[in-house]
């Protein structure tokens, strides 16, 4: 992934978007996404990345999690009514589950929208023993769905570079000037991260925080440069942390105060570094060059 650091902040601009009235930049609520949702106009985001509570009994402070069975999948579905008519034409969204609802989640989208894929986050979660009834779980779901047909899907920010080994011997005359061998390839649907360990730099305080990595190839590959990403169960703010750092806009919705500032003070700590962006084709990279230096001026 590309990870070049750029001080010309996107979000710096102020003012409203013509095309759906909310204002530019990100936008951490502290408030509920079932309540809210009705104040978000219909066809204004690019993506959504929805990570909620997985209807397992995790402790966010509240009881969003206590759900089970039918009341879970109900819940579910309520929230995913009213956050689908968010998304744009070309618009798409990815939700995480687990294996134990992903098969009502997956059919119950199928109706409403086209599946690309089914992802697998698979933890690497080391082997400790555990169940001698069944094999152990160590992956999550994640249904990547998308509006039409003409989604938005920018492969090129996600390939991941060959290795040096791996291009050597590649260099025959077969594989040469092979765009593929240069730029690198994509990425498959099972994606091995690590999950967040307490000692890990990026950890924070939030029970279920998601490695920043598999975010960011989400936003990447799924929202347009300067397009807006809507996390309705924001957490820790993973998701606006990666909008901040790559040029996204942002809405998010968190009903844990904690949880809140924590996400405000990630977003806080990667303005204060600068926003990532992709390198830009050249003819675009010189227009927005001479931008750059007329509002320096
Ligand atoms: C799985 S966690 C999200 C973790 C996040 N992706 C991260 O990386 O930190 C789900 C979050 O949704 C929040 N939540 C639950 N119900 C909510 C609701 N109705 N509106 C907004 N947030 C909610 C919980 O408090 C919890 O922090």
């Amino acid at each position: 992934m590309r990870d070049e650091i750029d001080h010309a902040s996107a979000h710096g601009a102020a003012g409203g978007d013509v095309h759906s009235g909310i204002d530019r930049g990100i936008h951490l609520h502290h408030r509920d996404f079932l309540t809210d949702a009705a104040n978000l106009p219909d066809g204004s985001i690019d993506l959504i990345v929805a990570d909620p509570p997985y209807g397992l009994g995790k402790d966010y402070g509240n009881d969003s999690d206590m759900r089970s069975g039918d009341a879970f999948l109900d819940w579910t579905y309520g929230w995913l009514e009213l956050a689908i008519p968010k998304l744009k034409p070309s618009g798409s969204l990815y939700i995480f589950c687990t294996w134990q609802y992903a098969p009502e989640i997956f059919v119950f989208l199928k109706r409403r929208l086209t599946m690309v894929n089914e992802i697998v986050w698979d933890r690497r979660v080391p082997s400790m023993g555990g169940t001698v009834r069944r094999y152990t779980s160590v992956h999550d779901n994640i249904g990547y769905f998308a509006v039409s047909k003409d989604y938005f899907f920018d492969l090129d920010p996600i390939r991941i570079p060959y290795d040096a080994v791996t291009k050597k011997a590649r260099s025959r005359k077969l594989f040469e000037g092979s765009k593929w061998l240069e730029l690198g390839y994509n990425p498959k649907d099972v994606w091995s991260v690590s999950r967040l360990h307490r000692q890990h730099a990026e950890r924070v305080d939030h029970p279920t925080q998601k490695p920043l990595e598999i975010i960011e190839r989400m936003v990447l590959a799924s929202c347009p440069r300067g397009g807006r990403v809507l996390d309705p169960f924001m957490g820790s703010g993973t998701t606006a942390v990666a909008c901040a750092r790559h040029g996204r806009e942002f809405i998010g919705y968190e009903i844990n105060a904690d949880y809140h500032a924590i996400a405000e003070k990630r977003v806080a700590q990667t303005r204060s570094v600068g926003v990532r962006v992709e390198p830009l084709p050249a003819e675009e990279a010189t227009a927005t060059a001479a931008v750059d230096q007329a509002n320096a001026a």
